[in-house]
């Protein structure tokens, strides 16, 4: 997703610093090399075991966890619907999360929290057992064999995942890309993960009315394209 720079970048994260998820790990990112670094957001020491009270987040709430969010609109409308619960939304991009921070003011969210960089390994995020379920929404595809493993779906992830999760917590997962899907699900396979709701054109099935668009998803689902929607047992 290619974002033009937002200007005075700077000032407005400094204006919504309280939305942003202080404390990212010094994280060794072995699938990419390139990675920008955070620049001016905010850098401390990570203690993971502590990054509820770090970051303000109450320990009785149900905690999700986005990957890949985008300019935010699942996840703000998902955190606006459920004030009983609370939310990091996850998105690398520089100028693209800004967006989400955008909303979450806007619609002035007291349980949200954006993550601006990219998690490859959900274990130096979080300790074991620390989330109630985590959302994959139009993931990139990273169509090339050899970069299998960049996918959020690739197994090694959903191991990942699986050891953050809490006992009962849910793994749900939308794309448009239909080759991503079916290549996902022997992932969950291999992952051992235990489907509870699956379609092939979510908007056309008994799940619709439960279902909260994403940016991507409005674009391709209004060409026409069928959605991809699975959700699944992760412990
Ligand atoms: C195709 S977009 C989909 C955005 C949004 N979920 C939607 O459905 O509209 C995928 C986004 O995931 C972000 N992303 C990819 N890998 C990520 C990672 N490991 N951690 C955080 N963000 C990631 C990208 O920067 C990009 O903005």
């Amino acid at each position: 997703m290619r974002q033009r720079r937002v200007k005075k970048r700077s000032l407005f994260l400094q204006l919504c610093s309280n939305y942003i998820f202080i404390g990212a790990p010094d994280q060794r990112n072995p699938y990419e090399q390139d990675v920008k670094p955070a620049g001016d957001l905010p850098k401390q020491p990570y203690i993971k075991e502590t990054f509820k009270e770090s970051n303000g987040i109450p320990v009785d709430k149900p905690l999700y966890l986005e990957i890949g969010s985008g300019k935010g609109r699942f996840i703000t409308e998902l955190a606006a619907k459920n004030p009983g619960s609370f939310y990091l939304a996850c998105e690398g991009g520089l100028n693209i999360n800004v967006r989400i921070l955008q909303k979450a003011q806007e619609l002035g969210l007291d349980n949200l929290k954006v993550i601006t960089e990219y998690i490859t390994i959900p274990t130096e995020w979080f300790p074991e057992n620390s989330l109630d379920g985590i959302y994959l929404n139009f993931s990139d595809p990273w169509p090339k064999d050899r970069h299998a493993h960049r996918r959020l779906t690739y197994h090694k992830m959903l191991e990942g995942y699986k050891a953050v999760a809490k006992p009962g917590a849910v793994l749900q997962f939308k794309t448009d890309n239909d080759d991503l899907f079916e290549w996902s699900l022997t992932e969950f396979e291999t992952a051992g993960l235990k489907t509870l709701e699956i379609s092939r054109d979510l908007w056309n099935s008994q799940y619709a009315a439960s279902n909260i668009m994403t940016e991507y998803e409005e674009k391709f689902g209004s060409n026409g394209k069928t959605i991809n929607y699975i959700k699944l047992q992760l412990k």
